[in-house]
Parts: C-alpha cells; structure tokens; sequence
C-alpha cells in the first residue's frame, strides 16, 4: 500500500464532526490513539489537533483488505480514513463527537509508529524530561495543543487591540549590547571583531525607548528576550514579553491603556470580563500587609503588626525586634485552632525556609488558649494582642519577629502556603492588582551596593527627588507592576528623558563616567537630540498564558522550554562545537577538570 496521499485531500478535522454531519462522506487523517477489536469490529480512535472520533471497520461492509489494514493499525500510526458519518446507537457524551461514528470505506496507512515512551494523553504520570526529550509526541497531548492555541489567541489578541489603538510593531535586534545591569547576559562572540562579544538582550528596554526617541510615539513588540539566571517554574532563560512603549504619557495613560489591553485579550482568548480598573496598592502597604510585592489577594491571612505592643514584654525576642526596627507581625488564621502540634512545627519550618528563626503560636480551641509565649506577656498585653489580631475561638494566630525582610519575607510565604493548604483559594478567580510606588533603589547585602529595583531608565516620583541626595532608599519611582493571583504579570515605569538626570541615577547607583559612557552613551547623547517623556510596561506572555491555562509551570505553555538547568533535552542543546569554528571565533577553552565532567 502506498504512503503517498496521491491525490487524498482531508474534508474535515476529525474532532469537529457532528451530528449535523450525518450521512456525509468525509475523508479524515490523524493519528491513532487506539483500536480495539471487539467482536469482529474494528474501533478506531482518531485523533487530531481538534479532537478524536471513533472509526468503524466492521467486517460485513468493508472489504476483507480493508480490513485486513485495519487490522495492523497502531497507536499513533499516521492514516487517512474514507468514510460515511453515521448517528451512534449509544451516544458517548465524554466525548465531543460522541454521538456520531465513521463507518470506513477506504484506508491509507501513511506512517507506522514505534510504541511511544509514554501515553499521548492529558495528564501523563512521567517524567518531565522524558517528556522533554520526546517534545513532539508530548505536543501531541490535548492538553498541550490547547495551552499552545490559547498562547496563539492571546498573542492574536494582543496584536488585535493594540492596532486598534495605533502602535506600531517593530522588531528590534538581537544581537545586541552587553549591559551591567540587571541578570546575566547571554554572550554571543564576533567572529569579525575577535575578542568582541554581542549579549542577547534581556528585554528590548533601550530600543523601545530609543524608538520614542525617533519620534515612532506607540510602539510594541512580542518579544523574545533572554537572561541567564537561576530559573524556576515561572522563569525561563528564554522568554517571551510583551512590550510596549508610548511617547507623551503619564503613568495614569499607560495604566489605563494597560487594563484596557488585558481586559480585550482575556475577553477574547478565555471569553471573560475583567472588572475595571483593577485595585491599586503601593508597594509599601503590599510589603507590610502581604509581605510581597506581588501579593495575592484570593485570600485574606493579612499581616498584623503588633510591634507597638511587644515593645517592652518579657518575651525578648518580640521585645528586641521592636526596639531596634524590625517587624513583629502575625496573622490570624481561621479554624487554625484545629491544626495539630505537627502541622504548627512544619508551618515553622516552612517559615524557616525563608530566615524565620521561629514561629510563635496562639490557639483558641473550645474556650482554651494555648501558647508557648503566654507566659512571657502580662495579662493586659496578652489581651491585647488577641484583640489587635481579632482573635476569636478557632483561630490560630501566628507571629514571626524579625528584620522587616525576613518577617514579610516568611509571613508572606506562609500565607500563600496554609492558603493552599486549607484550600482557600478559588482556582478559577482572576485577581488583579497593580502595585504602584515602588522604591528607586535597594540595598543588594551579599554585592554591597545599592540597585535599582525595576532598571536604572525608571524615573523617580516628582515628590521624591530631593530624597535622592538626602535619603535614597526612600525615594520612590514612577514604577508600576501589574500582579494577577500572586504572580507578577508585567512591570513598567516612566522613564527619565533628560541626560542630567538620568546620568544622576548613573552616579547614585555607583556606575562611574567612564562605564556610562562605554555602556549607554548612545543613550545619553540622544536624550540632548530632543528626547519625549515616555513609558511602557512588558507584560510576560509565558506566564500570563501559564496563568490562563491553570498550569503550574511555564514551561507547560512553551513549545519547546528548557529545563532546570537551561539545557534543550529535544536538541542535546548546549552542545560543544568544531575545534575550527571555536579557532574562527579566536576563543580557547580553559574548562577545569569539574567542568569536563
Ligand atoms: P521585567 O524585567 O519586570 O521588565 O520583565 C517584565 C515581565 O517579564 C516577565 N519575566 C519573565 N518571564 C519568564 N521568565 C523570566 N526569566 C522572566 N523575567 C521576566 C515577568 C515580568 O513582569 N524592560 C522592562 C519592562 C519595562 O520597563 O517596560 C522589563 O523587562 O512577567
Ligand atoms: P523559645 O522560648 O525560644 O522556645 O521560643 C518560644 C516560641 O517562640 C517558639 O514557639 C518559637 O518558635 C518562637 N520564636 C522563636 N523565635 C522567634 C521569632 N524570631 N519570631 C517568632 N517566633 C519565634
């Protein structure tokens, strides 16, 4: 029998067909994803991008050859049906064309396919890097078809409402520069100036705002960008942003416009509709409150500060916390009162996992208080912390003590852990937030310097300019990030459009002249050619599709994502290259003994 199509065109997707099809003769191609023999029949599962429909060979209408092919059909060998569709007796209703059948007339086996390594159905129980290493058969997977053609909505969408709204899409390089700030660069050499290296650019930042700088006013771009740093579930060293970047706005326009953006594509990829405008928070009330900067609000565990009345107890750990600037905070979690002594040690040492040093408890169960500190407190200052938590009978109240770090930094997970672990969270709520007013800079302990917290292009707010000489890390910037269930979605800011100022953040963030110069002074020379007051945002498509999807992992919502340690299992990528192109690229080796194992 022929492999060739020779002339075989397909009529229909095999899972779109329905009863409205009846009686028509359709000629399918898919894959199997199962036969059965049962009783002489031949039932054939077919599947496709849209779905699986089942095809009869049943001997008394099809001819002994026909059958005869049916018969040596595997999963996921590739074929091409001829058939009538016909109304099924009993309709299966698991299935989306469970009430209709193919009765086959004709048969071509296209390709013959090897046992795969896992099942091609959704939730397979493997492992992931197998899953890897077999990227196509795991794309083969409904659910992973479905994640990728939400992706494509939402990209579509994306495109469709930002037309709309006149920006223009412009590609920009990558092959780009080498910049100090931010993570780790991805480094690619010259070959025609040796010893010269171009960095993959870790967002288009400096061409959008360059772009603006041109007078092209609304620009955005479905960008790849690439960072090398450790990665998790939601971080890739190669992802994807949306990037956006308009000229004559204040932060309230781009807010505005970025809403809107979110609110077109979640309407037309997942058909609902976000409520407008979303919340706001500042970053501060975020940090005291959640302990995050991207807190999630499904739920509420909100941190209570009760340093005011901790100050002067007996218990020296709360007491000295008070006294010298750190947070005593707790958080009051309901029906808590019935966690065992168990579950309270391993919340501590969850919490322990972020710094905490401890976790100090009260329970209220049936009219009795438990606590390992109440004996440290006077009657008075018991009370009144119970009171301050509003503490009722069930409750559990929890209480860290520590540097403001490290107690938003525990609390803040530990919320978002007993949340899933009470089952307080409704997976299918949206919930966004923007956080806005973040700091110009932070203090980076382990380099001893200070950073800026979204990039060093962020303008301050007007207010706090001053602050930038005097006191720093008070100064707050024009900087906005938009969080959907406790994930940060996208950040933005506007940016500075005037040499002065932004060789200003230069100095305070410890760049000298001479490395301005050699790293953004195309930057500041074109600020002194007329330069607009500008902003934008970029929002991370993996994780927005992620989010969408109810997936866990982004790397569930990228064709072909890499792993842990940023390696392609599909390609064997990285790999080591010819001795001649290394020698054209004038770059010799100098791997230790540990490296080449
Ligand atoms: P930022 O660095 O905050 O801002 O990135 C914007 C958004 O991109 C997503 N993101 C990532 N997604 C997957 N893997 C990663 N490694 C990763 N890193 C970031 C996040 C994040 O919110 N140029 C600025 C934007 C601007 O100022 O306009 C920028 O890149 O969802
Ligand atoms: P101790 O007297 O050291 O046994 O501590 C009494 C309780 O306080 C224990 O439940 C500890 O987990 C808790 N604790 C210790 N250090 C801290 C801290 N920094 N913050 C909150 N609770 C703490």
């Amino acid at each position: 029998m022929s492999e060739a199509l020779e002339g075989w065109k397909r009529t229909s997707y095999c899972g779109e067909l329905t009863l409205a099809d009846k009686d028509k003769e359709v000629l399918l191609m898919g894959w199997v994803q199962r036969r059965r023999n049962l009783g002489g029949v031949i039932f054939v599962d077919l599947r496709d991008r849209e779905g699986i429909v089942q095809v009869v060979f049943n001997p008394e209408t099809a001819s002994a050859e026909l059958f005869e092919a049916a018969e040596s059909i595997r999963s996921e060998f590739v074929i091409a049906v001829k058939g009538t569709v016909v109304p099924r007796p009993v309709a299966n209703s698991n299935l989306k064309t469970g009430e209709i059948d193919v009765y086959a007339t004709d048969l071509k086996i296209l390709n013959k396919a090897k046992t795969p390594p896992f099942y091609i159905e959704d939730g397979v129980n493997c492992d992931e890097n197998l899953r890897l290493k077999y990227r196509y058969l795991d794309l083969r997977r409904p659910e992973m078809q479905k994640s990728l053609m939400l992706r494509h909505k939402v990209a579509f969408a994306m495109r469709e409402f930002l037309d709309q709204e006149g920006f223009l899409e412009i590609e920009t390089p990558i092959l780009s520069k080498s910049s100090p700030e931010g993570a780790r660069d991805y480094l690619v050499p010259s070959r025609v100036q040796p010893g010269n290296f171009f960095a993959l650019p870790q967002s288009p930042q400096l061409y959008k705002q360059i772009l603006m700088v041109s007078g092209m006013d609304k620009y955005f771009q479905i960008a790849r960008c690439f960072r090398d740093e450790d990665l998790r579930a939601d971080r890739q060293p190669e992802f994807t942003q949306l990037d956006v970047e308009m000229s004559f706005v204040e932060e309230e326009q781009v807010l505005n416009i970025t809403e809107r953006l979110l609110a077109h594509v979640f309407k037309k990829a997942m058909n609902v509709d976000l409520p407008l405008p979303f919340p706001r928070i500042t970053y501060a009330d975020a940090m005291s409150r959640y302990g995050s900067d991207k807190p999630d609000l499904r739920f509420g565990l909100e941190m209570v500060d009760i340093a005011d009345l901790v100050s002067d107890c007996d218990f020296k750990v709360f007491a000295n916390a008070a006294q010298n600037g750190g947070w005593v905070k707790g958080i009051n979690v309901k029906g808590g009162a019935s966690f065992s002594r168990r579950e309270i040690d391993d919340l501590a040492k969850y919490a322990s996992i972020y710094g905490a040093k401890g976790l100090a408890w009260i329970s209220l169960a049936n009219g009795e208080i438990k606590s390992p500190i109440q004996k440290f407190f006077a009657e008075d200052q018991f009370a009144a912390i119970l009171e301050r938590m509003s503490a009722v009978d069930g409750d559990l109240l929890l209480f860290v003590a520590d540097t403001p770090s490290v107690t938003a930094d525990s609390l803040g997970h530990l919320r978002c852990e007993i949340a899933k672990r009470m089952n307080l969270i409704d997976p299918d709520e949206l919930n966004f937030l923007w956080v806005v007013e973040f700091p110009m800079f932070e203090w980076a302990e382990e380099d001893q310097k200070w950073k800026a917290v979204h990039h060093p292009f962020t303008s301050p707010m007007d207010s706090d300019i001053e602050l930038l000489a005097t006191d720093r890390g008070k100064a707050r910037a024009k900087a906005y990030d938009v969080v959907l269930n406790g994930v940060e979605l996208g950040g933005g800011s506007i940016r500075i459009h005037r040499r002065d100022v932004q060789e200003t953040i230069f100095d305070l963030l410890n760049i000298d002249k001479e490395a301005q110069q050699a790293k953004f002074g195309y930057l500041l020379e074109a600020f002194e050619f007329g330069t607009p007051p500008h902003g934008g945002i970029a929002f991370g498509l993996d994780r927005m599709v992620m989010l969408m999807a109810q997936r866990d992992s982004i790397r569930d919502v990228i064709a072909f994502p890499k792993t842990q340690s940023a390696t392609c299992l599909m390609m064997q990528a990285p790999s080591d290259v010819d001795e001649k192109q290394l020698n054209e690229l004038h770059i010799a080796l100098a791997l230790s003994q540990n490296d080449k194992e």
